[in-house]
């Protein structure tokens, strides 16, 4: 485990100058780019992202305590860690340290595939992987170290909703290590598997095994 790391996250940046960074300039430019460079519109029309914006993140966000990670940040998805309530912790983590900024205020610049060098076992309630296998987690062996890692920092029972494209990268919930260490579930009356007529993104809510249960 990378002490470092998690100090890093749990406490505030020890220097004045990163603090200043963090919640000053960093603010500031990521208005800026939002309002004069960057046009978040064609993504956030999408059928599945109106979805998960509209149907899901209201849900989470009524959730009161727990830890929330959220894997691969982009600039339609820096408002996502915001609104949610005060004993939520969100941490989010990018492998591009470009993405730092579109990241939370607990932001990791890390491989997916090393989380559990950052993070306690047991110590996530939910997991948020939209769009990352298939966008840089492509071979299935990557996919099936993908669960097998997510699952160590996982509490027994806790949500991972993978988020993918049909035409990018063949159903990863079909892999056998996500069939060995996590079940199919349905999530607050929305469908254990969410699809879009217009759109070639699948949504599917898995529930991380009990460690007892893994065979
Ligand atoms: C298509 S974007 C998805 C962003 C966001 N999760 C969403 O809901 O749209 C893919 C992101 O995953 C990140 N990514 C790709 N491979 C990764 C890895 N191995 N570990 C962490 N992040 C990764 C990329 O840098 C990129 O920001």
């Amino acid at each position: 485990m990378m002490q470092a790391s998690i100090n890093q996250l749990q406490n505030p940046p020890a220097d004045i100058s990163a603090l200043i960074r963090r919640q000053l300039i960093m603010p500031v430019k990521r208005w800026l780019l939002l309002h004069y460079y960057i046009d978040t519109s064609y993504f956030t029309r999408q059928p599945d992202r109106v979805w998960l914006e509209k149907q899901l993140l209201p849900k989470l966000r009524r959730i009161k305590q727990g830890r929330i990670l959220m894997v691969g940040c982009a600039p339609y998805t820096c408002d996502y860690p915001k609104h949610f309530n005060k004993g939520v912790e969100i941490i989010t983590v990018d492998i591009d340290e470009r993405n730092d900024i579109w990241g939370a205020d607990k932001h990791l610049t890390a491989d997916i595939l090393k989380i559990d060098q950052y993070l306690e076992p047991a110590s996530c309630d939910i997991v948020l992987l939209n769009g990352v296998f298939g966008h840089g987690v492509d071979a299935k062996e990557a996919q099936e170290a993908t669960y097998n890692v997510l699952h160590r920092i996982m509490k027994p029972d806790g949500l991972l909703l993978v988020g993918w494209n049909h035409d990018l990268i063949q159903d990863p919930t079909g892999l056998p290590t996500c069939e060995r260490l996590y079940y199919k579930d349905s999530y607050e009356n929305l469908p254990q598997r969410m699809t879009f007529a217009e759109s070639t993104h699948i949504f599917d809510f898995l529930r991380a095994r009990p460690v007892m249960t893994v065979a």
